[in-house]
């Protein structure tokens, strides 16, 4: 299935998001989920800190990755499991070995191996690729996801994470593949702020122009892909909507 949710206040969607974490964390299995790095989710662990939500959730059943990660140190502000441990982990009583980064202060190639073979070890698996219960993204206004950037994504890749780097900046990442993203069993963009109601126009796009775009092509193959949007940035699809 896939769906878009346009959220009134940042709040309500910061707030939907914690109450599935919640939900999620009762379920009987362990339950892993991929996050976003970027500015966006560090609004959504500083909700969830301060939300009784925080003490609700059983951290025990839930498993967290990244589906991308900078190749910093974790002390680095960019770090995304850096800032995600920061903001949110070490207010809970989550246990460590829940926490699967990739160490960005490693060698990119040996971090590549080892990570793929902990999600291998780790995941169920669907058709044979590691299948994430939940990867949530956000979307760059280039159109990037993940750290999969126009005209560099391989969307036949037969590995489960690939290494790529900032068109610009040049930084280092690892990231999920397109290929792995699309095997997981949800999918979920989460796009706040104004900044981004012009790359949701291109992405929602029902031509061929939105073909550049990678949050355009990266969806779960059989399971369900949200757009979790607040009105800033939605405003401009709505109105072309009518
Ligand atoms: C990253 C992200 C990246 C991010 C988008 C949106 O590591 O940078 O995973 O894909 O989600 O760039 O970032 P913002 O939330 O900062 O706009």
């Amino acid at each position: 299935m896939w769906e878009i949710k346009v959220f009134d206040e940042d709040r309500e969607l910061l707030e939907f998001i914690a109450e599935q974490l919640l939900a999620y964390s009762l379920r009987s299995d362990p339950v892993h989920i991929a996050l976003s790095g970027g500015a966006t989710p560090k609004a959504l662990f500083q909700f969830i800190a301060k939300s009784d939500i925080r003490d609700a959730v059983e951290w025990k059943n839930l498993h967290f990755w990244w589906g991308d990660e900078r190749m910093v140190p974790d002390s680095d502000a960019d770090s995304n499991y850096g800032e995600a441990k920061r903001l949110l982990f070490d207010l809970t009583d989550i246990p460590a070995e829940n926490l699967h980064p990739i160490n960005g202060a490693l060698a990119l190639e040996s971090e590549l191996a080892r990570i793929d073979e902990e999600s291998q070890a780790a995941l169920d698996t669907l058709h044979g690729w590691p299948s994430f219960d939940w990867v949530m993204l956000g979307v760059g206004e280039d159109g990037h996801t993940a750290s999969l950037f126009p005209g560099q994504v391989d969307y036949n890749a037969d590995t489960c994470w690939v290494p790529a780097s900032h068109p610009e900046t040049g930084q280092a990442r690892i990231s999920l593949s397109a290929e792995a993203i699309g095997h997981a069993q949800r999918v979920s963009y989460l796009v706040i702020g104004a900044q981004k109601a012009e790359i949701v126009v291109k992405v929602f796009a029902d031509d061929d122009s939105a073909d550049e775009y990678p949050a355009a092509n990266i969806y779960s193959f059989e399971g369900d892909t949200e757009w979790l949007l607040d009105t800033n940035a939605a405003k401009l699809f709505m109105a072309d909507e009518g």
